[in-house]
């Protein structure tokens, strides 16, 4: 082999080349390569090469670029499997098979028919033929992380980078020629929600569905669709084709590039075209816990204060923590801990709550005093807590972030544990001394209180809304004015949403409890569509829904006036295992949400489809009726619209993936979140919880494991009394709802009829696959 390449490296043209190469442009059965005696078949002009490359200490099967002197792999032979040694042996069998022979034997291709002859072909194509002559293999059906001149990569087909340049396995990023037209890349390891975190697009979703992706011989790389008409140029191409050629490869960090090699300088290479100048873009090339900084060309990896290189040397790999945590057990962090910065940075937004606080320092303080807050981001009076892992971080200019990471107080810890230790048993005493002197005066003086405040409320919501529930049927235009003294000048807020703020307050004639939402970054709509929109709202009436009194539309100002819901969202009532509702009332809650999209879908003037439903959007109210609510993000329809492209709306963990596919979204986006709330309804846990064992913390994947195993009881409490054949029916509606494909979910009539028990439900299929494919 090294010999061969050196005659390469001495030669200035592939013809001379050829002729002292012997021509192995038919490939006889009977003929085999060794790693250390001949190594290779050549094309017939020497260009390209099929057999054996070093990887490693060992050796690997693959077509590489024989004519230049960078040995280029192209191609790679079962690409994830160990090398192997120098006394491995590809044969060419008598028998008709192309295997690999090593500690056993291994096959090459997938194909079953006999072999007559194999060829190397001057396209870097490697095909066999059968006794027919016909080919029955070939490599470019099966591209690795490249293709070359005249090469396709197939809609439904993908190209995946290897894990570096000297090691051809899979590795973290995907090219995927989709079967939507769009050409997409994006992380695949590791990641369930892949699509998600696209991070390049060519933006020709629609196309039709057997687009291509295509590289000529002057370097244009084009989507052609099946009618063979040109969709888009990626690279217009017209570069010099003498003595050059030019190969498309995904590599090792996330970018594409097309690269030229000048056969008459050496094999003289470099990059025509790059799919992002920027070096930072492919999401997860840092790995967790660290963020990607872009300076002189190059993207260097940083960890997070107080965390260190999983693997030394791989940034991919991420990065953990060098202190240990204390669990949560009531103990007081704030000497245990302290807060780190990392300024100007921006992550994936993974909060599991939002404050608005003025200070950086509060917003470190706030993380401190709650022991669920692994790191917060601070930026612009925004303070998200979240738990670990940060994701997709990366270094952005003064409009970033100011990432405070929680860090261990290294040395002293020690001691504080100590001292901890030594005191504990002295208030354990003291407890058991006072809870056996005052307990049951305790329980009762507390139980009386708790009545008390309870029947307090539940008669005051109550009267004030019988007053109101069937008055005013069309929603109240108010003015600001009267807005800001319903709310005590915006005193009050009780939640803060994707769209605007919420703020309590009080309609002072009719003493109504309301909600007020406060919309910001809203896009700039005409006070006439506004007004269209508010009323269409106000015409919908359903006991499942949160109703609208008002609204006001005053300048820049929007506000939604809601009624208000005493008992807080479903998340709260379902994620607090103090107020966990019974198995019953938890089916029950179900099924009013099913009723409340059904109207929603089907039942009310003007279809809506919601496109943000989620555990937090579902309020209770005092009788524990589920009602949905905030239809600031709903999109209305007209019925001759049923298909809309829109940019992605929603929450993580409940958008229906037709959403980032930019496929039209219908009703069955919002059956899709649906589906992912009933499954958070019968676990009473949210749908992505990293806290939890590896494969309990996508909630979907958790579920579809236990149904297929046949262990449904796993999912709910051990002590939890519930219906077995209700809680298989619940699962299957759940399963059937979150499938991919939007057509196969069933409509809310259907759901709600399987939900009551009144059709059977058949199997469902696998929700996801969780690769690059579709
Ligand atoms: C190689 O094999 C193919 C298919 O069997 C045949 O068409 C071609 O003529 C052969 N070429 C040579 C040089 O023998
Ligand atoms: C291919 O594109 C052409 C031009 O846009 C269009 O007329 C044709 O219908 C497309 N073919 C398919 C199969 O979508
Ligand atoms: C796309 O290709 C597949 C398989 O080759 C074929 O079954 C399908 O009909 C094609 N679709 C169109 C629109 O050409
Ligand atoms: C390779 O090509 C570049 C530009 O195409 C040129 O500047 C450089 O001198 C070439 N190098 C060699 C070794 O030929
Ligand atoms: C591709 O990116 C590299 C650095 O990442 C840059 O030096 C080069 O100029 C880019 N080439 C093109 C054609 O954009
Ligand atoms: C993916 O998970 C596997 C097994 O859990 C782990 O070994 C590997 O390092 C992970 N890769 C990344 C990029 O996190």
């Amino acid at each position: 082999m090294a010999a061969i390449l050196l005659l390469f490296l001495l030669s200035t043209s592939i013809i001379s080349t050829a002729v002292a190469q012997p021509k192995h442009s038919n490939i006889s059965l009977g003929s085999s390569l060794t790693p250390t005696g001949q190594s290779s078949w050549l094309s017939p002009s020497g260009l390209y090469a099929f057999g054996f490359y070093q990887q490693d200490k060992g050796y690997a099967v693959g077509i590489f670029l024989a004519g230049v002197p960078q040995k280029t792999v192209v191609w790679t032979a079962n690409r994830d499997d160990p090398p192997v040694p120098s006394s491995a042996k590809l044969i060419l069998t008598t028998d008709g098979r192309l295997i690999l022979r090593s500690t056993g034997d291994i096959s090459i291709t997938d194909s079953t028919e006999k072999v007559t002859t194999a060829s190397m072909l001057d396209s870097g194509n490697f095909v066999l033929y059968n006794s027919g002559q016909e080919i029955i293999w070939e490599s470019f059906k099966y591209p690795t992380t490249t293709i070359l001149q005249g090469q396709k990569l197939l809609a439904g087909t993908e190209l995946y980078s290897s894990v570096s340049d000297t090691d051809q396995s899979k590795g973290f990023f995907c090219l995927n020629m989709q079967t939507n037209g769009n050409l997409v890349q994006y992380p695949v390891a590791n990641y369930t929600w892949t699509e998600w975190y696209a991070y390049w697009a060519s933006d020709t979703f629609g196309a039709g569905d057997n687009v291509s992706l295509n590289l000529d011989n002057d370097g244009r790389l084009y989507l052609l669709n099946s009618t063979g008409f040109n969709t888009k140029d990626i690279v217009k191409g017209g570069y010099d084709t003498k003595e050059t050629i030019y190969l498309m490869k995904i590599d090792p960090d996330g970018i594409f590039r097309i690269y030229s090699y000048k056969l008459n300088q050496d094999g003289n290479r470099s990059v025509i075209y790059n799919s992002s100048i920027d070096r930072c873009g492919p999401k997860g090339l840092c790995g967790l816990n660290a963020y990607c900084v872009f300076t002189d060309q190059r993207a260097d990896c940083n960890c997070v204060p107080g965390f260190t290189q999983v693997k030394e040397g791989n940034s991919i790999a991420g990065c953990e923590r060098d202190f240990a945590m204390q669990s949560c057990n009531g103990n007081d962090q704030r000497n245990q801990y302290t807060i780190q910065e990392v300024l100007n940075t921006e992550w994936e937004n993974a909060e599991y709550s939002h404050l608005s606080l003025l200070t950086k320092e509060d917003c470190k303080a706030a993380c401190l005093e709650d022991c669920m807050c692994e790191a917060a981001m601070f930026k612009d009076r925004n303070c998200r807590k979240q738990r670990l892992p940060l994701r997709f971080g990366r270094w952005k200019d003064s409009e970033g972030n100011v990432a405070l990471i929680k860090v261990g107080l290294s040395a002293s810890t020690e001691t504080t544990k100590h001292d901890q230790g030594k005191r504990k048993p002295d208030m354990v005493i003291l407890i058991i001394g006072l809870s056996l002197i005052g307990l049951v005066v305790l329980l009762v003086l507390f139980g009386a209180l708790i009545l008390r405040k309870h029947v307090f409320t539940y008669k005051k919501v109550s009267t004030i809304s019988n007053i109101n529930f069937c008055e005013n049927v069309a929603p109240i235009s108010f003015s600001f004015a009267e807005i800001e003294q319903m709310t005590n000048g915006f005193k009050d807020e009780i939640g803060k949403g994707a769209f605007g703020t919420v703020y309590k307050g009080t309609i002072s004639d009719s003493l109504m409890v309301v909600a007020v939402k406060r919309l910001d970054n809203v896009s700039s709509q005409g006070e006439r569509e506004f007004q269209t929109e508010m009323k269409i709202i106000g015409r919908t009436h359903h006991r499942n829904l949160v109703r609208l009194i008002g609204y006001c539309h005053e300048g820049a100002n929007r506000l939604l006036v809601y009624e208000y819901m005493v008992n807080g969202s479903l998340a709260d009532v379902l994620f607090t295992p103090e107020k966990r509702p019974c198995w019953s009332e938890r089916v029950e809650i179900a099924c009013n949400i099913a009723r409340g999209l059904l109207y929603l879908h089907e039942e009310c003037e003007t279809q809506i489809i919601h496109c943000d439903i989620k555990s937090q959007n579902i309020l209770m109210d005092e009788q524990g009726q589920a009602k949905i609510s905030d239809f600031g993000l709903a999109k209305l329809l007209r019925p001759d619209q049923t298909k809309t492209f829109t940019a992605i709306r929603g929450t993580r963990g409940y958008v229906a993936p037709e959403w980032h596919r930019k496929l039209p979204v219908t009703v069955k986006a919002d059956v899709y979140s649906f589906g992912i709330v009933v499954l958070e309804i019968i676990c009473c846990r949210r749908s992505v919880n990293w806290n939890l064992p590896e494969e309990e913390a996508v909630l979907e994947e958790w579920v579809y494991h236990c149904f297929q195993a046949g262990e449904l009881r796993k999912l709910v409490g051990d002590d939890e009394e519930v219906d077995e054949k209700q809680l298989e029916r619940m699962v299957r509606v759940g399963l059937w709802c979150i499938l991919d494909e939007p057509t196969l979910r069933p409509s809310m009539k259907k759901v709600l009829l399987m939900l009551e028990g009144t059709v059977e439900i058949p199997v469902p299929p696998s929700p996801t696959s969780f690769f690059c494919a579709i």
